[in-house]
Parts: structure tokens; C-alpha cells; sequence
């Protein structure tokens, strides 16, 4: 379980977080929805210990990550895994050995990772490229390699930050497919970083809407027609998911 506490970062005089509370459950997928800017990223950053916080809290499974030591805390990072808003690979390594670095530096054997490597080309759909290079493959398969790499250490959690930036529409809606079913791996839980309602409703069980650096609401996906706040709203609007009101 995830639990922010009162939140909060500056950068120079501008506050991006100003109190931001959110409780993660185990298995539970989660999108934080939110505007370009609104520090979407900068949340996600905390949440894996890469940012320190100017005040507030981080537990993880109870342990406040905002109070560890480098050592501590690099172990605690083992429970998760990133996929960063590019593809970030390695160009001049192969599909194989990019997906297999997280394991290299825990030091599994090579057998092991053969196997591993494997199962999690499988999952994304992309069986036999081992031997490629990133230069030789297509936008959405780069996207799906850096999946790949995530899920291959089998992370508590999952985090992804705008993985279909850059896309076409068709491939967005594949790795939207992709992270669904990722999510719903046992003992996964994604949190999903996106200002796409659309795939954020139907990634995630939960949508929470960041704004003004505060979480403004947060609702069940399946429950989006009963948003309350106006910020929510326009989304779903803009999304074609509820109706116009005469205001606009
Ligand atoms: N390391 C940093 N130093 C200074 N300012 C930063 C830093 N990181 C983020 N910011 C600022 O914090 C604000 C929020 O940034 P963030 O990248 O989290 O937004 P975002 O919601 O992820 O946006 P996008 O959807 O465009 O990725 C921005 O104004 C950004 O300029
Ligand atoms: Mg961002």
C-alpha cells in the first residue's frame, strides 16, 4: 500500500505540490489524471523516493521512503518499476540485453534471464525480437520493450508516466490495452500517470484528479458519471464521455 501524506515541493518560489493526499491499495490500479504542468511527474517522482519532499510523508507498505538512506532506499526501489514518458532505451544495445539490465543488476543468472527475458517479450507481443536493435523498431514497439523492462523484475508497482505520448491513436490504444492487462498481473499495482481520460478510465479502477497541487477528486472508474467537481467534469467533456453543459 501507498500512502501520501500531505505532500509537498517547490521549486524555487513556484509550489507544485501543495498537500497532496492519496492512499494506494495493493492490487489497486490507479490514474492520476491531470493538465500538462500540474506536476503530474513530479508526483511520480516522489512516489519512487527520486525527489524529496519539502514536507509530508511517503509510506511504503508502512515505511516512510521520505526518511531512508540511499541504501534503504534503493531497496525499497526493488518493489517498483518505471516506464518513463520515452521509450529510454538503450540504442546501442539489443531488445534483449535492454530488458534484461534490471536483473543484470540484481545479479540473476544468465539462464535465468534467458527465461525471464523471454516470458516478458510474450507479454508485450513482440516474441523474437531479442536480437534487434531500438534503431529497427517502430515507435510503439520501443514503448513496448520499456514495458517489457519493467515488468521483467516483476515490480510490486507499476508506474507509468504518459506512456502513449507520441503515439498514434491506434498504437496508443494497444499499449492502453497493454497496460490494462499488465495491471491486472497478480500482485500488480499500476498507478498510471496521464492527462487522457479516456485512458485513464479504462486502464485504472480509480482516477484521481490532481490540480492546483492538491488532489481535487478522486472516484471509481466505473462510477465517472457521478464526478462532482467542475475540473473533473470538463475532462469527461472534453473526453465526449458526458454532455455538454449550455455554459460552454
Ligand atoms: N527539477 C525541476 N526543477 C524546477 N522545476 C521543476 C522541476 N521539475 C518539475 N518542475 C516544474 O514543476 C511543474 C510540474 O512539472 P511536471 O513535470 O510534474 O508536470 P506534469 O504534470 O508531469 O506535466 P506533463 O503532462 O507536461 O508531463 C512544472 O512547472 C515544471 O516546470
Ligand atoms: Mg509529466
Amino acid at each position: 500500500m501507498i500512502e501520501v501524506i500531505n505532500l509537498k515541493k517547490s521549486f524555487e518560489d513556484k509550489e507544485v505540490l501543495k498537500g497532496v493526499n492519496l492512499t494506494i491499495l495493493d492490487g489497486e490500479d490507479i490514474a492520476i489524471l491531470g493538465k500538462s504542468g500540474e506536476g503530474k511527474s513530479v508526483l511520480l517522482k516522489h512516489i519512487i523516493g527520486l525527489l524529496k519532499p519539502d514536507e509530508g510523508s511517503i509510506l511504503v507498505d508502512g515505511v516512510d521512503i521520505t526518511k531512508l538512506s540511499k541504501t534503504e532506499l534503493y531497496k525499497i526501489r526493488r518493489k517498483f518499476s518505471y516506464v518513463f514518458q520515452g521509450a529510454a532505451l538503450f540504442d546501442s544495445l539489443t531488445v534483449y540485453e535492454n530488458i534484461a539490465l534490471p536483473l543484470r543488476e540484481r545479479g540473476v543468472s544468465e539462464d535465468e534471464i534467458r527465461e525471464k527475458v523471454k516470458e516478458a517479450l510474450y507479454l508485450v507481443d513482440l516474441d523474437g525480437t531479442e536480437e534487434l536493435y531500438p534503431a529497427e523498431l517502430s515507435g510503439g514497439m520501443k514503448k513496448r520493450v520499456g514495458f517489457a523492462r519493467a515488468i521483467v523484475s516483476k515490480p510490486r508497482y507499476l508506474l507509468y508516466d504518459e506512456p502513449t505520448t507520441g503515439l498514434d491513436v491506434l498504437t496508443s490504444w494497444k499499449i492502453n490495452k497493454l497496460i490494462k492487462k499488465l495491471n491486472k498481473m497478480e500482485g500488480v499495482t499500476g498507478i498510471l500517470v496521464t492527462h487522457d481520460i479516456r485512458s485513464a478510465l479504462y486502464t485504472s479502477d480509480k482516477i484521481a484528479l490532481l490540480k492546483d497541487g492538491i488532489i481535487v477528486e478522486i472516484i471509481e472508474s466505473s462510477r465517472y458519471k457521478e464526478a462532482k467537481t467542475e475540473e473533473l467534469r470538463e475532462f469527461l467533456r472534453a473526453g465526449g464521455l458526458i454532455e455538454e453543459s449550455n455554459k460552454d
